[in-house]
């Protein structure tokens, strides 16, 4: 997979080289390119930004930088590449969103500051890009850095060979839409609080009952609206411990 970002922080993206991203970078499973957007301005400053028109707080980053970044970083591709811009006003991150993306073969990713983005630039943007504006979540960041190294992440995890275990891409959080069960390793017993004794039985059948009723607890305690939207849990599930 090809991956872009365009950046005033290109040192902002540098986790991108460490643990399992890192790997895969110099795998070469992934192609990934991080581009300092300062790069395509031409004046003395490198001016990325200027005042709002109608007034208010704050600027706003400028039309000419982002075109010609977004015309260079699709410049030798056919296919048209998936442009996501994060912000706090795009469509909620998910998992299922992020298998989406792990199907494409080229993402662009453009990180905003300040107050944003011109809107002329989406609108040109449409042109070459399917764009996508992505939110991590309902707060502010103070920019889309941060969204990126999440969204990268999760993405590039589902692809084939970047994660040894691909078993455990199976049993996760929002994988099937309830969160994981809680884990337990050596010693049996510390600090006073022993592993659950079914952990230790061996009885593969009432492990994996008793993880699923984890499952189920964790998730109507700490995330119910995940039990709704799925409509497949009776609430009688809940209560069954057998
Ligand atoms: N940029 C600023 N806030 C953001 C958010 N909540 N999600 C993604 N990008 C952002």
């Amino acid at each position: 997979m090809r991956l872009d970002v365009v950046s005033i922080f290109p040192d902002y993206l540098a986790p991108l080289d460490l643990s399992l991203i890192g790997k895969a970078r110099r795998d070469g499973l992934l192609d990934l390119k991080v581009h300092d957007l300062r790069d395509f301005t031409h004046d003395r400053h490198r001016t990325v930004d200027d005042s709002p028109y109608g007034g208010g707080a704050g600027m706003v980053m400028k039309p000419e930088p982002w075109s010609e970044a977004l015309a260079s970083v699709a410049a030798d591709v056919d296919a048209r590449p998936t442009l996501i811009v994060p912000g706090p006003g795009g469509t909620p991150f998910t998992q299922a969103m992020a298998r989406d993306l792990a199907k494409q073969d080229h993402l662009v990713f453009a990180c905003g500051r300040y107050e944003g983005i011109d809107e002329r630039v989406y609108e040109a943007a449409a042109e070459a890009y399917d764009v996508r504006i992505v939110s991590l979540g309902d707060y502010v960041l103070n920019g889309g850095e941060v969204a990126v190294l999440a969204i990268v992440e999760a993405v590039a995890r589902l692809l084939p060979g970047v994660i040894g275990n691909a078993d455990s891409l199976v049993e996760e959080s929002h994988e099937d839409g309830l969160l994981e069960y809680p884990v337990y390793t050596k010693p049996p017993v510390w600090d006073g609080r022993a592993v659950p004794d079914v952990l230790l039985s061996g009885d593969h059948g009432k492990i994996a009952a008793w993880r699923h009723q984890q499952r189920l607890e964790r998730t109507a305690a700490r995330r119910p609206d995940l039990l709704h939207a799925s409509g497949s849990v009776a609430v009688g599930d809940l209560t069954d411990g057998s």
